[in-house]
């Protein structure tokens, strides 16, 4: 008898204590979101939205990479998410003190939230420093957009996304070929295969892009190349920046080119600004906000650029653009195999003559995306939601 109440006492003691753990030390938040650039908000966006959709306590950390609002906060607004519930204020730095910066105050963050798992979007500083202070911290990591591959030693990118993938849980492959590399390189985690988040994004607001922006009054040109280049290995190049300024003053159709904070700060150091501002053929703009950008993507005659996800983005249904890809390299060779985009490569005279010829002949395909069907953020939100139970 006595025994028995004892053994009684001990186990609603127990349970007692488990309450005590679950409510008071342990918040019930089960997954955490931590980004910090313009790409990683618009692609981690519908990962957000379908997580709380079913039902699961999200926290979001943002790390502040991106800090101007042309960078971050418009695009929160933009795409009506909700206000991150941290921003760790990392700012800008070497790529060595902004990844050290984030792992160092996002560590605080997550000491105190305890969240089941870390999810992490892309290739920046960002997500190398999400995704190893979570797993040092014995914290699940699910890397949205893994098994992507440059093979391009200059890119800071692929250094991150290489140990992400490596690192991770669960890996979230937008393509059978972003599998599969994963699968020949015995990754540890369980691939999934899910398209890319970026499609449910265009497919959601390239619509209400078109209704709501106002930046087709604000271009003085009616048929236009729109032009963004940003990559480190491009812009801090001063010979390849200097030949890109020279071809996009002599283009045979106008430019309209939002540009980069890096790329502005280059072109002052390099004393290239001035020719690129002052040229009558260039229509510079600050970064532009997510809806003009779209709208200018629908608008545009085709599209130049450095950037990894408007590869993605001119496969999509409703834009369907062709891209001349203004790099040496790409982990994006769907987009090139569907016939979207094209790899020029950076030397002066090869742009000039892919310009030309895209020009005359370049004609977008209307053939499926190879990035999905804009189903990917509930993909993966099932996927978090399964591995918890
Ligand atoms: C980063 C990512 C890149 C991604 C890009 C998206 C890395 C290594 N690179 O490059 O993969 O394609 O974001 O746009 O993570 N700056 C501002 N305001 C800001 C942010 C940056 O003026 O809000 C300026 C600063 O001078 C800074 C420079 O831009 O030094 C570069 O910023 P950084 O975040 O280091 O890299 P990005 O070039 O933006
Ligand atoms: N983008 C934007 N405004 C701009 C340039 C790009 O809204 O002026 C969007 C674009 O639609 C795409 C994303 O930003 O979704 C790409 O970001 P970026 O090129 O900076 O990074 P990357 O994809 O190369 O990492």
């Amino acid at each position: 008898m006595f025994i028995c109440n004892f053994l009684y006492i001990k186990k609603v003691s127990i349970q007692l204590k488990v309450f005590y753990y679950r409510s008071v030390d342990t918040p019930s938040v089960t997954t955490a979101i931590v980004l910090g650039t313009r790409p990683e908000l618009i692609k981690m966006a519908p990962v957000l939205f379908a997580l709380e959709e079913i039902g699961e306590e999200v926290i979001l950390i943002h790390s502040g990479q991106h800090y101007d609002d042309a960078l971050s906060e418009s695009f929160i607004r933009d795409l009506g998410m909700r206000k991150p519930d941290h921003y760790l204020q990392v700012g800008s730095g070497t790529q060595a003190a902004q990844t050290a910066d984030c792992m160092y105050k996002l560590e605080k963050v997550l000491e105190e939230k305890r969240p089941d798992s870390v999810l992490v979007q892309g290739d920046t500083n960002t997500v190398l420093a999400g995704a190893l202070t979570a797993v040092k911290m014995g914290i699940k990591v699910g890397h949205v957009e893994a098994g992507l591959r440059s093979n391009d030693r200059r890119m800071p990118e692929e250094y991150n996304r290489r140990i992400a993938d490596h690192i991770s849980h669960y890996l979230f492959a937008p393509t059978p070929d972003s599998a599969s590399i994963l699968k020949d390189e015995k990754v540890w985690g369980d691939i999934h295969m899910t398209g890319n988040t970026v499609i449910d994004a265009c497919e959601r607001y390239v619509k209400l892009a078109e209704e709501k922006s106002q930046v087709a009054k604000k271009i003085p040109f009616e048929d236009y190349i729109l032009v963004t280049a940003h990559r480190a290995e491009n812009v801090d190049d001063q010979a390849v920046l200097t030949g890109l300024v020279d071809v996009l003053d002599k283009a045979p159709l106008p430019i309209v080119y939002p540009l980069h904070p890096r790329t502005k700060k280059m072109l002052g150091q390099f004393g290239l600004y001035d020719k690129l501002a002052g040229s009558e053929n260039v229509h510079l703009i600050p970064p532009a906000g997510y809806f003009d950008f779209l709208a200018m993507m629908k608008r545009c005659s085709f599209i130049f650029s450095d950037s990894g996800g408007i590869q993605e983005e001119a496969t999509s249904p409703s834009i369907r653009k062709r891209v001349l890809v203004f790099r040496k390299s790409t982990e994006r060779p769907e987009a090139i195999d569907a016939g979207y985009a094209t790899m020029i490569g950076t030397d002066a005279g090869d742009i000039a003559q892919a310009i030309a010829n895209e020009v005359s002949a370049g004609q977008a395909p209307s053939v499926p995306s190879p990035y999905g069907d804009g189903n990917a953020g509930k993909n993966i939100a099932r996927i978090v939601a399964e591995a918890r139970t």
